[in-house]
């Protein structure tokens, strides 16, 4: 505990962790699996270009998820590029502003029109009254987030794309193995792009892929994912080098494999972090619907600054020095960043959720080296903060 302000190490304290906890680190798999499946790449001398493991896991993953295919690709963003190339060749889609800049950029990387809207207050993500007021005749498509492992009302933004015969595709780059109604995400619109980064659950390193039940879509992804004469099953104007490696396949193929343990490490430190941080006043856990299921892989507080009496950026500021890696995640808000911030439609259009979210939501570490006293030191730390509002604030001299 720390008894006095001077304790914090943001003001020259000793730090509570002498090695910075990351936000997420990658779930490595036993060694010997890892030699064992690189030992076979060497044998082969075969890294690029589709072949066994990656192919191997095509089919792994797209039976994981229950979908007709799943097509792996380099990583999350080009997942979403090669998605939104192949549904919508033109026009605007719409999009949240909360979420990763990657889910908007890839759409003008696919020389689309991104088209910024707001999300619901209650769940921070999409839902048909968010998109509805943006449709326009120049809309192509709505690409909505599956934010923080929870599904985005998979069923009425189904229901609103087939009434306005728009595309839909998700970014599921946070949800990989959730499920909504038991109908697991990778299974909902169009199609699904899905990230293996290490930060995510499952992880090749680097990596993604594109799931989805349309066959005839499935041979355009298939298209677009490489220029192999071999891989051409439909025309396609553009195509790009979005292929896998087998050193990235084989690592999520095993990562796949932990997948249920991985899970469950996540709810356990979920848990913990729950309890340690219950009754600390406007700090709150984000909750997860008992109905879903999620992967537990995203800790991540609203810090309510009128009841907290300090602002997320000083707790931000605080934990950082104390080697507690965290994220003020999605500040400032695509809406407010560069390319987008000065387009016409960005500036005339109003994100309040969006900016609240953006000035209130504080991401916490959570990975398979940290252990549940390490969680509860960081939830001590975060009820000292609040405890001691006022003198931090008074000594934070560039608070906001
Ligand atoms: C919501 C979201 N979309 C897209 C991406 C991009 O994925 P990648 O880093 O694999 O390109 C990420 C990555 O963190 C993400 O969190």
């Amino acid at each position: 505990m720390k008894k006095r302000v001077e304790d914090f190490a943001f003001f020259g304290g000793e730090k509570t962790f002498q090695t910075p906890l990351h936000i997420a680190q990658v779930n490595l798999p036993p060694w010997e699996s890892v030699t064992s499946a690189f030992r076979g790449i060497f044998e082969r001398r075969y890294f690029a270009n589709h072949g066994p493991i990656v192919r191997e896991l095509d089919a792994r993953f797209a039976e994981f998820v229950g979908s007709r295919h799943a097509v792996c690709v380099t990583n999350g963003t080009i997942a979403l590029m090669i998605l939104a190339k192949a549904l919508a060749s033109s026009g605007e889609v719409i999009v949240p502003s909360y979420t990763f800049p990657a889910t908007v950029q890839a759409l003008s990387w696919a020389g689309l029109t991104p088209v910024l809207c707001d999300v619901d207050p209650e769940t921070q993500m999409v839902t048909p009254e968010t998109i509805a007021p943006h449709i326009t005749p120049h809309t192509s498509g709505i690409l909505a987030v599956h934010l923080w492992g929870q599904p985005c009302a998979p069923e009425s933004l189904e229901s609103l794309a087939a009434d306005r015969g728009i595309s839909l595709m998700f970014d599921a780059c946070h949800s990989i193995g959730c499920a909504y109604n038991n109908r697991k995400v990778g299974n909902f619109g169009n199609g699904e792009a899905f990230s293996f980064h290490a930060t995510k659950i499952l992880s090749g390193g680097e990596g993604g892929c594109i799931t989805t039940n349309d066959d005839h879509l499935a041979e355009k992804l298939r298209t677009i994912r490489s220029f192999h004469p071999g891989e051409t099953f439909v025309p396609a104007a553009l195509r790009i080098n979005g292929k896998m490696s087998e050193a990235q396949a084989a690592l999520a193929l095993l990562s796949l494999e932990q997948y249920p343990q991985n899970k469950a490490a996540n709810l356990r430190r979920y848990e913990a972090y729950r309890l340690g941080l219950a009754g600390i006043p406007g700090v709150s856990l984000l909750s997860f619907d008992p109905d879903t299921d999620n992967n537990y892989q995203y800790i991540v507080l609203d810090i309510d600054e009128s009841i907290a009496g300090i602002h997320r950026d000083i707790f931000f500021k605080l934990l950082t020095a104390e080697n507690i890696i965290c994220r003020r995640h999605f500040y400032p808000g695509v809406h407010n960043m560069p390319p987008y911030s000065k387009m016409e439609a960005t500036v005339k259009s109003r994100f309040p959720v969006t900016d609240r979210l953006c000035q209130r939501a504080l991401q916490l570490p959570t990975s398979q080296v940290m252990t549940e006293a390490d969680v509860q030191m960081i939830c001590e730390l975060i009820r000292d903060i609040q405890a001691k509002a006022d003198p931090i604030k008074a000594r934070v001299s560039d608070a906001p």
